[in-house]
């Protein structure tokens, strides 16, 4: 199922999750060319001609398919972090159909719960306002810092298995949308 219909804003405690705008193409450069952030990415660090087209990408992907990884903006001085949010991980065929969550954050927003802030306001729309039932994440077992995110969001790993293009050995961890709450199973047994 496309996370299709996904609300453009979201804004949490410290954070606005937003759109991509054309002045975010420097800063998000400057995160992409980090050889520390990229680590566990496929790409590795990229120059500024892919890190502009991988912007134009996740700009492309909102405006013509109505979802992509947001934008992280921190609030309070209008910073922008990094990303994060929901995708189609096409990268990896033998997961489809799926969506995944993925996430981004320069280094030195690293070690603040950005990263969890943000995640949890993805799975809320995707639980919520979009009625999905599950979302994966695909991580390197090296990557200890996305490994430890995704489970303290409740990922658990399912399997393990190769990214072809890179030769990558990477895992696949799960969520599933919580059961209702109780006052909500009784307002819909009520009506009933
Ligand atoms: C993956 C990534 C987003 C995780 O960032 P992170 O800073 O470790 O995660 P969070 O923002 O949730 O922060 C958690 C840390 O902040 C601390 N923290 C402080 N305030 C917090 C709060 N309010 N809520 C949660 N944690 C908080 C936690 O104790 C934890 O500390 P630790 O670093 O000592 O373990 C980041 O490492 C990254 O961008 N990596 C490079 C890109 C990458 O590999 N992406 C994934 C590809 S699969």
């Amino acid at each position: 199922m496309e996370p299709r219909g996904l609300p453009h804003r979201l804004r949490t405690e410290r954070l606005l999750l937003r759109q991509w705008e054309p002045t975010d193409r420097a800063a998000f450069a400057a995160i992409n060319a980090d050889a520390e952030v990229m680590r566990h990415v496929g790409s590795g660090p990229l120059g500024r001609a892919d890190s502009d087209a991988l912007w134009s990408q996740l700009h492309h992907d909102w405006t013509e398919r109505g979802h992509a990884p947001w934008a992280v903006e921190r609030a309070e001085d209008g910073a922008l972090l990094g990303f994060c949010g929901l995708a189609i991980p096409t990268f990896l065929p033998q997961v489809l159909p799926a969506v995944e969550i993925g996430w981004r954050l320069r280094r030195d927003a690293w070690g603040r719960g950005y990263a969890t802030e943000a995640a949890l306001a993805s799975f809320d729309a995707a639980w919520h306002r979009m009625g999905m039932a599950q979302i994966i994440a695909i991580v390197h077992p090296d990557n200890d810092r996305s490994l430890a995110l995704a489970e303290r969001l409740g990922m658990r790993v399912t399997n393990r298995t190769t990214h072809a293009p890179t030769g990558w050995d990477v895992l696949v961890l799960r969520v599933d949308r919580p059961a209702p709450e109780w006052p909500e199973t009784r307002g819909l047994a009520t009506r009933a």
